[in-house]
């Protein structure tokens, strides 16, 4: 449990309206999906963890230590064009992963799914260097619409439709080293 006082400390002294996730059920969350995700790549096959930058490097930083097999990661940094909270769709890759993609699985990691719209972009443009799968694993999933090109197969959580921040989500910026989630 986290105090409100503790809350105000982390964040600034700014109120959260609550804590949806907290580090424990984030942590037990998350062990388990590592898990699936061990169970699910044939051994002896190359791994690739595609951590998509800035709102996963917590959320990939926990998972891959709970992937009990050899993986390689890297990041890629995507930025919509336009800003403010809503996604504009338009999607430019502003660092790409050096890494051939070529005769490996990708593991595509995203802190949340909300429209979609980054995934539906930056799929084609991976499948197009011949990977030998794309999944994709998100942490939050809003269910804002159903996803026309790749679907998540690993979902940590069913997020309310609400603006969250913390374990690597920002508002601004603000609040990603927050060890719980909460909806501002
Ligand atoms: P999409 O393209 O609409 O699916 O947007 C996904 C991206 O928007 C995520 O990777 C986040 O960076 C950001 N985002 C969406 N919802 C939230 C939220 O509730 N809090 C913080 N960032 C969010
Ligand atoms: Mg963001």
């Amino acid at each position: 449990m986290t105090s409100s006082t503790e809350v105000r400390r982390r964040t600034g002294g700014r109120d959260v309206r609550r804590i949806v996730y907290s580090r424990e059920e984030i942590g037990a969350r998350v062990a388990e999906m590592g898990r699936e995700i061990t169970a699910h790549y044939p051994e002896g096959e190359d791994l690739l963890v595609l951590g998509l930058l800035k709102g996963s490097f917590i959320f990939l930083a926990d998972l891959v230590r709970e992937i009990a097999r050899p993986v390689h990661v890297d990041f890629l940094v995507a930025a919509s064009y336009g800003s403010g909270t809503v996604s504009s769709g338009m999607v430019r890759l502003l660092y790409e992963p050096e890494a051939d993609l070529a005769h490996k699985h990708v593991l595509l990691v995203e802190d949340i799914i909300d429209s979609g719209k980054t995934i539906d972009r930056l799929a084609p443009m991976l499948n197009e260097r011949g990977p030998l799968s794309l999944e994709l694993c998100a942490l939050l999933h809003k269910r804002i619409s159903p996803s026309a090109v790749l679907d998540a197969r690993w979902v940590g959580f069913e997020a309310p439709r609400e603006f969250l921040i913390g374990y690597g989500l920002d508002h601004s910026e603000d609040f990603r080293n927050l060890p719980f989630i909460a909806s501002l």
